[in-house]
């Protein structure tokens, strides 16, 4: 697939990825304002006019609204019509671990979570209303199990309040991967960041769980993770997802990691995406740990902080070495 031009070629050449590589995952990384977007949009968009022997549809999560303006012929969701529920009872304590991860739950308030769970009956998909209700009632065994029961019920009842209770009630979000057309989730429709976050991450477990059970073995799916380091940052990073990031490729899923800040994320990110496409960087700590995981040649290394928006440095499986390209 071509996603651009060789620069300083004579005569013109195309800088080229394969497409088999995307399920290896890709990396997008430069400064803010450098064309990271644009270029995600730019791979998107030939993925869909070309035709290729791998089929691959995409899906953006798109962080801050901007996919719809460049892409050719997407289809654009909004959140809340897509709600999702964030814990399951049969799924038991893998919910809960997960959803102790994405709240940032402490042992104690997992174990209270955990408690509450047990003490519900009815139906699989829990709604996080009912979840309050329950441990508003629950009696208390010690009074470290009053602190935590509070303030799991305060993190929780973030999730409840206003149009964001429909957001995390109400089954799976049914994926139709028969079309190639992009699927863009516009999540600036999600005011509040942090909850942003934890939609996005529940978003992308319950793929996970699908491509676990085989959903995407004929019909690929290439995920747009825009802004990564809110969900694979190295201080906040989701388990589970970092898990699924080695694990997926091998269930149909490829993933286009987009970040400002190699250094920010989990070393995992680095060492398990494929394709490198890095546009301008200045951050001296950014640079250092590019130069750890990737073979810099010099040159590339001294032109990386003075590269132009659109310009980027290639890293492929296409090319013995690291390739300044032009996207476009
Ligand atoms: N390859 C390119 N060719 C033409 N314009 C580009 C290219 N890459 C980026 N731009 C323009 O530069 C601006 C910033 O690009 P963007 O992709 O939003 O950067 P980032 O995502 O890294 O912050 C946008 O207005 C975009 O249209
Ligand atoms: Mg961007």
């Amino acid at each position: 697939m071509v996603v651009g031009e060789v620069a300083n070629s004579t005569p013109p050449a195309d800088a080229c990825i394969p497409v088999e590589d995307l399920n290896k995952h890709t990396l997008v990384t430069g400064a803010t304002g450098t064309g990271k977007t644009f270029t995600v949009a730019t791979i998107v968009n030939r993925l869909t006019e070309g035709d290729y022997s791998v089929f691959f549809k995409p899906l953006i999560l798109d962080w801050h609204g901007e996919y719809s303006s460049l892409l050719r012929d997407p289809e654009v969701k909004d959140p809340f019509q897509l709600p999702i529920t964030l814990l399951s009872r049969e799924e038991g304590y893998y919910s809960v671990e997960f959803a102790s991860q994405v709240l940032g739950l402490t042992p104690a308030q997992e174990y209270v979570l955990l408690k509450s769970l047990e003490s519900l009956g009815g139906e699989e998909d829990l709604d996080i209303s009912d979840l309050v209700e329950a441990l508003e009632g629950m009696p208390d065994e010690s009074a470290w199990f009053r602190e935590s029961r509070l303030s799991l019920m305060r993190k929780l009842r973030r999730l409840t309040i206003g149009g964001y209770k429909d957001l995390f009630s109400g089954g799976d979000p049914d994926l139709e991967v028969g079309s190639n057309r992009p699927l863009v989730i516009d999540l600036s429709k999600i005011g509040d960041l942090a909850i942003r976050r934890v939609y996005v991450a529940a978003f992308l477990k319950k793929i996970f769980d699908k491509a676990l059970r085989g959903g995407f073995n004929s019909r690929r799916l290439l995920i747009v993770v825009e802004e990564a380091r809110n969900l694979l940052g190295r201080d906040n990073y989701v388990e589970i997802l970092v898990k699924m990031l080695d694990e997926i490729r091998k269930f149909g899923v490829g993933l286009v990691i987009v970040s400002q800040s190699p250094s920010a994320l989990v070393e995992d990110v680095m060492a398990n995406t494929s394709t490198k496409i890095v546009h301008s960087i200045k951050s001296a700590v950014d640079l250092e740990v590019l130069d750890k995981v990737v073979n810099m040649t010099g040159e590339i290394r001294e032109i990386l902080p003075y590269m132009d928006k659109g310009e980027a440095v290639l890293f492929s499986s296409f090319y013995k070495k690291p390739l300044l390209v032009r996207i476009v």
